[in-house]
């Protein structure tokens, strides 16, 4: 068990909390196996109606350890997809019951990424969103170079995901991200209470028409998943990554300017 995701299932409801407040709740490999694990389950299991990602309060996540990627960069090739954050992207894009985030604080790279296959979002109204994967010398993933332009047009994605500039949880909602902004106190609340709803609906109905929903495009989603681990394996190993990740453990500015 990984002490920094709890995990616990009540009143039907699987929850996953991330809790690694020391380092902003940053993802390692450990935790990505430990989140993979609890939603898969979540899938098998009868007594879950319904999964519930939240954190602890504050911040989501400040996105994958970047220190964890520098000393395990996920594999490169034909073994991209074993790699532990990739088996998280495929675990939740698997799980066929319905998936709740609750997002206060924080929510950065894969933070926000991960909320493009949640089938409800709710954001708290201290919640900031940010892809800031071109900045790190990256490129997009969790198949958000196609999802984000999907849902609010290439201009509106360009901001987000060339320039990385955040987005207040109200943006998140006109931009069909999320679908509410609660007060920062009752969000988590909010997602339990609609989590438990199905508790009162037929379970083999939700769950077909989950698939029905997300099956049209799951097949091509995870080939778009493919093709962005590639790239961003390589570029992981790149020069301009390794500028931009010393600079923020050095806490200064990264310069490109030599590239
Ligand atoms: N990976 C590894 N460590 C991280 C981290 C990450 N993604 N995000 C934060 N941390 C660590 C910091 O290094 C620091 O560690 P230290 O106390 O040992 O120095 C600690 O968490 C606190 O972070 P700090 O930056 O001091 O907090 P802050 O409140 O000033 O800022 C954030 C919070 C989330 C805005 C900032 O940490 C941040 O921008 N993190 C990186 C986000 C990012 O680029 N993620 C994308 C990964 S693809």
């Amino acid at each position: 068990m990984n002490m920094s995701i709890k995990t616990a299932i009540l009143n039907g409801v699987a929850t996953i909390e991330i809790a690694r407040p020391e380092k902003k709740n940053a993802l390692t490999v450990a935790m990505y196996q430990a989140m993979s694990e609890a939603l898969r389950n979540a899938v098998t299991d009868n007594a879950v109606r319904a999964v519930l990602i939240t954190a602890q309060p504050g911040i989501f996540t400040s996105g994958n350890d970047i220190e964890d990627f520098m000393a395990r960069p996920p594999a490169q090739g034909s073994q991209a997809m074993d790699s532990p954050v990739f088996q998280f992207m495929q675990a939740l894009m698997a799980c066929d019951k319905p998936v709740v985030a609750a997002v206060t604080g924080a929510a950065i790279g894969i933070g926000t990424t991960l909320l493009l296959h949640c089938d409800f979002v709710y954001v708290a109204d201290d919640a900031r969103l940010a892809m800031p994967f071109v900045a790190l010398g990256l490129v997009p993933e969790f198949a958000s170079s196609v999802l984000v332009p999907q849902l609010m047009g290439h201009r509106r994605a360009a901001e987000k995901l060339l320039l990385g500039d955040p987005f207040t949880p109200e943006q998140a909602v006109e931009c069909g991200i999320a679908n509410a902004v609660l007060p920062a106190g009752e969000v988590v609340n909010h997602a339990r209470r609609v989590a438990e709803r199905f508790n009162s609906l037929p379970p083999g109905a939700v769950r077909e028409a989950k698939q029905l929903m997300r099956g049209p495009q799951h097949e091509a989603l995870l080939a778009v998943i493919r093709a962005e681990g590639e790239v961003f394996s390589r570029r992981l190993r790149s020069p301009e990554t390794m500028e931009a990740f010393q600079a923020f453990f050095q806490k200064r500015k990264p310069d490109f300017s030599k590239f």
